[in-house]
């Protein structure tokens, strides 16, 4: 969810137009100085290819795109770019429907009944907005790639769609008036994650009934808080005097796998379920202000104190985490690792470094917001899993600077070093993971155009970093790695760690590629001038690399009036002279943007994400608001009287194999 999708004008104020990053962090002003300067950086260090991708779309068209297709990489034919009410997959594959919001998870669950929805009910069943998707195969089977757990995240509701008669209650004229607590049950209900086990039997993913690892955790799955922040007085409640015991976790966005096998899940816009008005008077005013709490996107806070901050002071900081969860134990503990920082984390992906220390990647979803890196302080202990049980609470989290020579600086955010002092309000550690924005800007981190999904490749130790947009920046605001005024379309940044040491302090960066139209000289796109009229994207947002190290990309907000196309899933090249063509495999079904796109180890099935088909298209100031009664569309089931649903879908190669191979 972002900001755009999920803004209701009574919170909106006036002072977050710009976003809500009021530090003065350098912005690098001379334009045309910038961008010869970049040009200059990328001839000596990444040589031709990387120049062709960043000289405008139409002057390089020799390169042939015929030829350039037989020199991919990814092996398909190229879907067409459009929208339908439909999803649409590449000639030959098969893109089957796994699970959809309302299908049983754990037993007793009724069969999904969109008029009569339940809080109990849905607390049984698969939750709604699918986001990441992570999946890890079953331990001692013979074909791991067929028989797994795919875990989910849950990120939020569209009370619009999923109830009938309701339409969007958190519109000022609308103030919740047709909210009830049964509704605000369901919502609290459908957030979270699922744990799903899923078997591949012959050639068709099936998700298995009564298992004993399905789960559901939702906003309110008792949840240990651990790492330097747990216990601190700003995370007491009166429910939780220890200040180590929360319930539940919302916005879960993307998140990541670790390699001792458990399930990292970000909460983002954890600001959206806070409640009430704050003044100057907060005990937390300073902190709340930075990361925009309250914003009354949910009246929940109607129904309980905790969610009203007037209330419950506290509550807040014990949300914007990255949650660990063991997905092989449903009776496990989930933990909120606080050494991670809080922020809108928008995923944690990760690498183990070539010392055995593990890396984590997060960005902060927010206009004008930070790249993060976290670093454990001691290596993966590879043979025996249970030792890395509380990896994640000791080590160092850094945020980048990104310099116009092409270098990028990580500095560490330490309690006692450089600013982070008692004399700034850092009186511990604690309040530097509590107040991580504060401290990246006293940092002078570089703000950034919304990061998003972050992914290191395994198999060449490059970092790709999703910007997805920022509309807001001004011309005057501009510097190297944020290089275009109303950036409506994101761009992806790629970072190249010295010899692939993860932990250094200091990594080089490029832009792998400036998305948009690249047809329309005005867009200032930056696509391989191999890439077809299907492939170019804007919005990236989620990506993973595959087992044959390839990136995939998927997207949120391309629309037929923002780019003449649904969401969906582009392969994008990285390498040689094909470096940033991108290719359309998916598309989304209309309304939808595509999340969470996960391979099986083998490379035969790409797992995908389908999020809020139905909505209307949000750039045409025509579209008619989509309702559960007149959604944009109806996938996946197409009968009158289901709403649409977010849904997992599998796709595999028919007759068998590799995708894209
Ligand atoms: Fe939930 Fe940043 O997307
Ligand atoms: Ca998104
Ligand atoms: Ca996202």
């Amino acid at each position: 969810m972002t900001e755009e999708h999920r803004q209701p004008a009574q919170a909106r104020e006036k002072s977050e137009d710009a976003g809500r990053n009021r530090s003065d962090n350098p912005t690098l002003g001379d334009v045309i100085a910038t961008r010869y300067e970049r040009r200059d950086v990328l001839k000596g260090a990444l040589g031709v290819a990387a120049i062709s991708a960043t000289l405008p779309w139409a002057a390089l068209g020799a390169i042939g795109r015929a030829e350039a297709q037989e020199n991919s990489r990814y092996i398909f034919k190229e879907v067409e770019a459009g929208s339908t009410p439909e999803h649409v997959v590449a000639e030959g594959y098969d893109a089957d429907i796994l699970m959809r919001w309302g299908d049983k998870v754990l037993p007793g669950a009724p069969d999904f009944d969109p008029a009569k929805q339940t809080g109990a009910a849905q607390k049984l069943q698969f939750g709604y907005n699918n986001d990441y998707l992570g999946y890890f195969p079953m331990r001692g089977s013979e074909n791991p790639s067929a028989h797994g757990l795919l875990v989910v995240n849950h990120e939020y509701t569209n009370e619009e769609l999923m109830f009938p008669g309701l339409g969007r209650q958190d519109r000022k004229e609308v103030a919740f008036k047709k909210m009830t607590p049964e509704i605000v049950a369901v919502e609290k209900a459908a957030h979270g994650g699922s744990v799903l086990e899923i078997r591949r039997d012959n050639g068709k993913w099936r998700v298995i009934g009564n298992s004993k690892f399905a789960r559901r955790i939702d906003a309110e799955t008792p949840m240990d808080i651990s790492g330097p922040a747990a216990g601190h007085p700003r995370l007491q409640t009166k429910a939780d005097p220890s200040g180590r015991r929360v319930f539940g976790m919302f916005n879960n966005c993307a998140g990541g796998v670790t390699p001792w096998g458990t399930w990292l899940t970000c909460e983002e816009n954890f600001h959206g379920y806070f409640w009430g008005k704050i003044g100057d008077k907060h005990p937390e005013y300073r902190n709340y202000r930075r990361y925009g709490v309250p914003s009354n996107w949910f009246n929940w806070g109607a129904y309980e104190d905790r969610s009203d901050i007037l209330k419950e002071p506290n509550e807040a900081n014990r949300f914007g985490w990255v949650v660990e969860i063991d997905p092989f134990d449903p009776q496990s503990t989930p933990k909120k690792r606080t050494a991670l920082g809080r922020f809108k984390h928008e995923g944690a992906a990760g690498i183990v470094n070539k010392d055995g220390r593990y890396v984590v990647y997060s960005g902060d979803d927010e206009r004008f917001e930070y790249v993060y890196r976290f670093v454990t302080a001691k290596p993966v202990d590879r043979n025996n899993l249970a030792a890395n049980r509380d990896l994640l609470d000791e080590g160092t989290l850094s945020v980048a600077r990104y310099n116009p020579d092409g270098t990028v600086d990580w500095f560490p955010l330490v309690h006692g070093q450089g600013p982070l002092t008692g004399a700034n309000g850092f009186a511990s550690q604690a309040d530097v993971v509590i107040e991580t924005r504060r401290a990246a800007d006293l940092l002078g981190a570089t703000k950034m155009d919304r990061p998003e999904d972050i992914d290191a490749n395994p198999s060449t130790d490059k970092v790709y970093v999703m910007l997805t947009n920022n509309s807001r920046r001004k011309p005057e605001q501009i510097d190297a790695a944020n290089p275009r005024a109303e950036n409506r379309f994101g761009h992806i940044i790629e970072m190249i760690p010295p010899g692939g040491d993860h932990a250094s302090p200091q990594y080089k960066w490029d832009i792998l590629v400036r998305c948009g139209d690249p047809s329309i000289a005005a867009v200032g796109a930056s696509f391989n001038p191999a890439t077809t009229k299907n492939g170019w994207f804007g919005m990236p947002d989620n990506c993973a690399i595959d087992a044959d190290g390839r990136l995939w990309i998927a997207t949120d907000g391309n629309a037929p009036s923002k780019t003449g196309r649904a969401d969906g899933l582009w392969a994008l090249e990285t390498e040689g002279v094909l470096r940033g063509t991108g290719k359309l495999f998916f598309r989304c079904p209309n309304g939808a943007e595509l999340c969470g796109p996960c391979f099986t180890p083998d490379g035969e099935t790409a797992f995908v994400a389908v999020q809020h088909p139905g909505e209307a298209d949000d750039d045409d100031p025509n579209a008619a608001p989509a309702t559960y009664e007149n959604p944009s569309t109806r996938w996946p089931d197409f009968k009158p009287d289901m709403p649409p649903r977010p849904s997992v879908v599998a796709i595999t190669k028919r007759g068998g194999g590799k995708i894209a191979s």
